[in-house]
């Protein structure tokens, strides 16, 4: 049993893909088991800079396999263009590097177009998606209506299943939003096309691959997308994604039983930021949320639209470690408040006059949460730079500490820079 999974605490924008980058030197496998091309991954490494939207952050390790399972929904254009530039890059040497289920949803094109249109009609009321098709395509696999990656190479059953779903969402188009029938033929011919420049990478049963692995002892990481309070049943619906983002998801979108799982490695941003509409207690519509935003360059790596900023939020983070079953933390940008007078942490929500501890889920309650915080001096030393914890100035250890003595999980990670040496263990994981 050597399975971890790899999950955003937060909003998502955490810094997972640098954790899973790092922590691949050690694993056999990293495999994506949700969400899409809505996900951006940052990985610098040698002051070069690599974002990954659907491809496992793995794949700079050359003796990583990476693995793209069942529970992902697959914007063929986005891998193709990834894996073009991987391979130019020299990182893609072998297809066997990178395996992606046949039982992958397909985003086609009419998704990407339908998600445009909803949240134009929407207005105020939008979600702020990032306008990949996510929430179609999602809809299209419960309603057992979605295209497979497998489909791909098979004519006949492309052409039916690519017809009875333009039926309806041509109709969609021209009824509801006024839009021009997307063309069937040129759909079928692009789909078909692209199926076949992927064909190398195609893998009939990814989770049985994956359990082989785990029986003969490897090591299989399992990466995240997006953060746990975006998930579609247990974030802040319905300002969520349309997959589950939480750690129980590794099971259903890999396919692997949760006797497999040893560690949950919760990685969370030593503030709070989130992309899109919705609640968000500790955000700070002020100078002190514009500079956490100006040094943590909190701008999305997807849709390059600016991430709203605010202090770090306890009580959505033990909300988080419990949905999860997170075992153990990675706190990420820690760099980012050096030079703060004073650090607030949220530890409890005030609500029409109530104090609360427990995360209150609803929407409408969340609307109304005062984040209570406390207060601790801040530091102003740099922090970029240095190579191991006993040189972090004290209070900033005292921050540190303060977060894991609320939130009873040991943080055995603190990450000072995107860069994979600017990360410091206080207790190796593997
Ligand atoms: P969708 O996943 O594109 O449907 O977007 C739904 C919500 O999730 C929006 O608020 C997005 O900004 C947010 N979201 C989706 N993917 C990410 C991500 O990788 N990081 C942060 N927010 C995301």
């Amino acid at each position: 049993m050597s399975g971890i999974v790899v999950v955003g605490s937060q909003w998502g924008d955490e810094g997972k893909g640098k954790v899973v980058d790092v922590f691949s030197a050690k694993a056999d496998y990293v495999v994506r088991y949700q969400g899409g091309a809505n996900a951006g991954h940052t990985l610098i490494v040698d002051g070069k800079k690599t974002v990954l939207h659907l491809v496992p952050s793995g794949i700079l390790h050359s003796d990583t396999i990476c693995i793209i399972g069942p529970g992902v929904v697959l914007d063929i254009e986005t891998i193709f263009d990834e894996i073009k530039a991987l391979k130019e890059s020299g990182e893609l040497k072998d297809s066997n590097q990178l395996l992606i289920s046949e039982l992958c949803t397909v985003i086609m094109p009419y998704h990407k177009q339908l998600d445009a249109a909803r949240e134009q009609s929407a207005g105020h009321e939008k979600i702020g998606t990032t306008g990949k098709g996510i929430g179609p395509a999602y809809e299209d696999r419960a309603s057992r209506r979605a295209i497979l990656f497998g489909d791909l190479f098979y004519e006949n059953t492309l052409r039916k299943k690519v017809e009875h779903s333009l039926k309806e969402k041509n109709l969609l188009f021209e009824k509801c939003y006024g839009l021009e029938p997307i063309n069937i033929e040129q759909t079928l011919a692009e789909f078909k096309n692209l199926g076949q420049l992927l064909k190398p990478y195609r893998c009939k049963d990814t989770s049985l691959v994956i359990s082989k692995a785990l029986n003969a002892g490897k090591k299989v990481l399992f990466e995240g997308a997006q953060g746990s309070l975006l998930d579609l049943l247990h974030g802040t619906y319905p300002y969520v994604t349309s997959s589950s983002t939480i750690a129980g998801s590794a099971c259903v979108g890999a396919a692997v039983g949760p006797g497999k799982i040893d560690k949950v490695i919760g990685i969370t941003k030593a503030y709070t930021t989130r992309v899109g509409s919705g609640p968000f207690p500790t955000e700070l519509k002020t100078e002190v949320g514009q500079k956490l935003r100006d040094i943590g360059q909190e701008y999305g790596a997807t849709t390059g639209r600016e991430r709203r900023c605010g202090w770090i939020d306890l009580v959505a983070l033990k909300y988080a470690i419990r949905i999860n079953g997170i075992t153990n933390i990675s706190l990420m940008k820690i760099d980012v408040l050096s030079g703060f007078d004073e650090i607030k942490i949220c530890t409890k929500y005030k609500i029409n006059g109530e104090l609360h501890e427990d995360y209150p889920i609803a929407v409408d309650e969340l609307n109304e949460a005062e984040p209570i915080y406390e207060s601790m001096p801040g530091w102003s030393e740099d922090l970029t730079k240095l190579q191991s914890f006993d040189d972090v100035p004290e209070a900033c250890k005292k921050y540190i500490q303060f977060l894991q003595d609320e939130i009873e999980t040991p943080i055995d990670i603190v990450s000072v820079g995107p860069g994979r040496e600017q990360t410091l263990w206080l207790k190796p994981l593997f």
